[in-house]
């Protein structure tokens, strides 16, 4: 492996390669930055400093072999590392779940508002329908220590997952993981749910075909195909909701551009939904349309 001072040399020369690399490949240069910091501990500070890493072996292999991967099989970075940071959390991910995007913190940032205004005795349900790694309930029970959140999913890859993430997050008493499809495993909980928030596959199944090869080459199909005009699920979320909300609850889900007036309309004419609003994210794009169920 040589001298601490012929490692700083080499990682800086494998650094200013990736960062060409990245360029040329269209990904971002911080995720060059991320994965040295992560693997070796070895972030602007040591750089600066000269400062090797520490560790048996050459530890260039490892995030030179990894880097490969990015770039050459376009395995997002999230997956590589087994971990994505969101909301606050640290979270595991695995090509069993969809990554949690940074849009959805919108969907529990309007939930958060709902409930500042809106306060719910202790044991009051939310509902987290197609959890994933179990970002949006975790992040509910977490943040509201009042709630108890049931998260559904049909993939039990992903409910593995989010149990991994539900455990590392202490949450095991307060986030139930339910198995199965939409609202069938919420039966038990028929007219008594205070909240139900959803992130649900939304892109249309012929649209799959061009999303960047990161996303439709290794996240989970089942999180992502919408049917033929991605309002499958969504319109299920809205037609079936009533059934399984108390009055004077919480509704919310994400969409994809376009979908929002469409979700907003349902709403309306199905009478029972007041404050019917559509929030944009960041990129100003109608995101997460949220509601207040009168029953
Ligand atoms: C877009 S992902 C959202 C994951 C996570 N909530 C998030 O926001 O990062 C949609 C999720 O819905 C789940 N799903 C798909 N079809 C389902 C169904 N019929 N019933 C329950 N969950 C389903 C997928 O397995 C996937 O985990």
């Amino acid at each position: 492996m040589g001298s601490p001072s012929a490692l700083v040399k080499r990682l800086t020369e494998w650094r200013a390669q990736a960062l060409r690399a990245a360029k040329a490949a269209g990904i971002p240069a911080e995720e060059v930055e991320i994965l040295l910091r992560e693997r070796l501990g070895w972030g602007p500070l040591e750089r600066l400093m000269g400062r090797a890493p520490a560790g048996e072996g050459d530890p260039l292999e490892e995030v030179q072999a990894l880097w490969r991967q990015r770039v050459e099989e376009r395995i997002p970075l999230q997956y590589l590392l087994g971990k994505v940071e969101w909301a606050g959390l640290s979270l595991r991910v695995t090509p069993a779940v969809l990554i949690p995007r940074p849009e959805t913190e919108l969907l529990v940032e309007q939930a958060s508002l709902w409930l500042q205004a809106n306060p719910l005795p202790p044991g009051s349900c939310f509902a987290d329908l197609g959890t994933g790694s179990g970002a949006i309930a975790i992040a509910l029970a977490h943040h509201h220590p009042q709630l108890r959140l049931l998260a559904v999913d049909s993939s039990p890859e992903a409910l593995a997952v989010a149990a991994d993430n539900v455990v590392a997050h202490h949450l095991q008493e307060r986030v139930n993981l339910l198995l199965g499809s939409w609202f069938v495993p919420l039966d038990p909980w028929r007219g008594q749910l205070r909240g139900l928030v959803s992130n649900p596959p939304y892109i249309p199944s012929a649209e799959l075909a061009s999303l960047m090869p990161e996303v439709r080459l290794h996240e989970p199909r089942q999180a992502l195909d919408g049917g033929e005009d991605g309002l499958a699920h969504l319109r299920l979320l809205i037609q079936a909701a009533p059934d399984y909300l108390a009055p004077n609850s919480f509704w919310a889900v994400e969409v994809m551009r376009g979908q929002a007036p469409w979700v907003a309309e349902q709403l309306q004419a199905r009478g029972c939904y007041r404050q019917i609003q559509v929030h944009r994210d960041l990129a100003g794009v109608e995101r997460v349309v949220s509601a207040h169920f009168v029953g």
